[in-house]
């Protein structure tokens, strides 16, 4: 750990300052709350099989039993209710609803999530759904997943069914969980599930998930009366090493690579070829009417994050030239997950996300830290991640009072989890599991929030 945090003194914001409309909530992904991997006919997904070689994850663990949010839903959106978080954002795990991508639907699936659904509403809880956050059905990874084209007509039939099955409760979609992430992670460097590598996976997984992202909008649109509909990036700001050209230069890329890639295409710009010359590359998987069918006109969109990153020059990286210059390296404050605590990133990205034309709403969906959490006489004191998240709120309300649009705030994320290939080391909940008997303890950050909600 680097130098000590700076203090949080002089918080003294209140929700109600950010406006009466302004959307609060809490987001979670399915793989990583679920557990249940098997149960009621649910189909094997990525990460369900990825998980299975423990070389690929912290300690060889995996999400199949994880919070057991299957079994325990009722627990949590009670929990959830009486820590006052009026929105909650969580994902269908396609292969719960459709075991094997396509074909066959699972009634045990729909139930499930009709079940979730309504017990949210009864309590007051607005669902936000995301179609997609990484666990893709591993039988249409044995015919390619994203990599293959055919990806199109699968998702499309999925979300259909999604629309048509939720769509009369559900009101707020998100198409994709950062697409960056499940191509480059998963496709690119193979430390995620589907553990593929190279450029040969990565570009057409690329295109295809981008093309998704607009189409999955549109299926929305056609399904879903009075949807609200967004899709969510990941974004770091990303600082030159230093003045020298070179690495300006690489910043450049690096910005294109992880901050524009999707968001562009999408508003229709095309991909940003110009700053990262590599991505001409994906023209080989371009069909004519491509160009048309990567935009989508979203009600909102998603930004995630959680750090900057400092990138410089390298004559060694293939393709991009550029490398990250790791947080421990520069002896800066780090969180769990080795990334700077950089408050300000969060207030950069609302900007540069503000200064495209054509985004109707600007919601940071994700935004939270992992420490080292000690659970002593029923209490986790985890001041740090509260110093943490008010840190970055005072950047999010910075934006808003500059006159930037920004509309809502959900934190990463209601209960520690599995995250990914990390597994449940780092844990980033403001209610802590003890994984062994799976009871729920709220820390101090989650007492704070859910009084902070309310203006206390
Ligand atoms: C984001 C993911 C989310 C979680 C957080 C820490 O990239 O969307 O599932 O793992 O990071």
């Amino acid at each position: 750990m680097g130098p000590s945090f700076s203090s949080e003194s002089g918080f003294g914001l209140k929700s109600s300052d950010f406006g009466p409309d302004f959307i609060w909530g809490v987001s979670t992904a399915a793989y990583q709350i679920e557990g249940a991997y098997n149960s009621d006919d649910k189909g094997e997904s990525i990460w369900d099989r990825f998980t299975m070689d423990y070389k690929n994850i912290h300690e060889g663990q995996n999400g199949q039993i994880a919070c057991d949010f299957y079994n325990r839903y009722k627990t949590d959106i009670l929990l959830m209710k009486s820590m006052n978080i009026p929105h909650f954002r969580f994902s269908l795990a396609w292969s719960r609803l459709i075991p094997k991508g396509q074909g066959k639907l699972n009634t045990a699936g729909i139930d499930f999530y009709n079940r979730v659904i309504d017990l949210c509403l009864e309590c007051g809880i607005t669902p936000w759904v995301t179609l997609y956050h990484w666990d893709l059905p591993q039988a249409l990874e044995e015919k390619g997943g994203w990599t293959n084209r055919e990806i199109l007509n699968w998702f499309e039939t999925y979300v259909r069914h999604c629309g048509r099955l939720f769509g009369d409760r559900v009101k707020n979609w998100i198409v994709l969980n950062e697409p960056m992430v499940f191509t480059g992670a998963g496709y690119f460097l193979g430390a995620h599930a589907p553990g593929k590598k190279g450029l040969k996976n990565f570009l057409p997984a690329v295109h295809h998930a981008a093309l998704c992202q607009a189409l999955g909008g549109k299926i929305l649109r056609e399904t879903v009366e009075n949807a609200i509909i967004g899709t969510t990036f990941s974004c770091s700001q990303i600082t030159p090493y230093s003045t020298k050209r070179r690495d300006i230069k690489a910043a450049k890329k690096a910005d294109a690579l992880l901050n524009r890639l999707f968001i562009e295409p999408s508003l229709g710009m095309g991909y940003p070829v110009k700053d990262l010359k590599i991505l001409r590359r994906l023209e080989k998987y371009h069909k004519p009417e491509d160009c048309k069918n990567l935009i989508f006109d979203y009600d909102f969109i998603g930004i995630q994050n959680y750090t900057r990153e400092v990138v410089k020059h390298s004559f060694t990286v293939p393709y991009i030239r550029s490398k990250l210059v790791s947080a421990p390296k520069r002896n800066v404050h780090t969180t769990l997950m080795d990334w700077e605590v950089y408050p300000k990133s969060i207030h950069a990205m609302i900007a540069q996300f503000n200064a495209y034309k054509g985004i109707k709403k600007l919601i940071v969906t994700e935004n939270g830290a992992a420490f080292e959490d000690t659970l002593i006489n029923n209490t986790v004191d985890d001041k740090r991640r509260q110093s943490y998240l008010k840190e970055y709120l005072k950047e999010v309300y910075r934006a808003k009072k500059e006159g930037l649009a920004i509309d809502g705030y959900f934190v990463w994320t209601f209960t520690d989890n599995f995250e990914w290939a990390e597994g449940y080391y780092p844990r980033f909940g403001l209610v802590h599991i003890d994984f062994e008997t799976q009871k729920r303890t709220i820390k101090n950050s989650g007492i704070w929030y859910s009084g902070f909600l309310v203006d206390q």
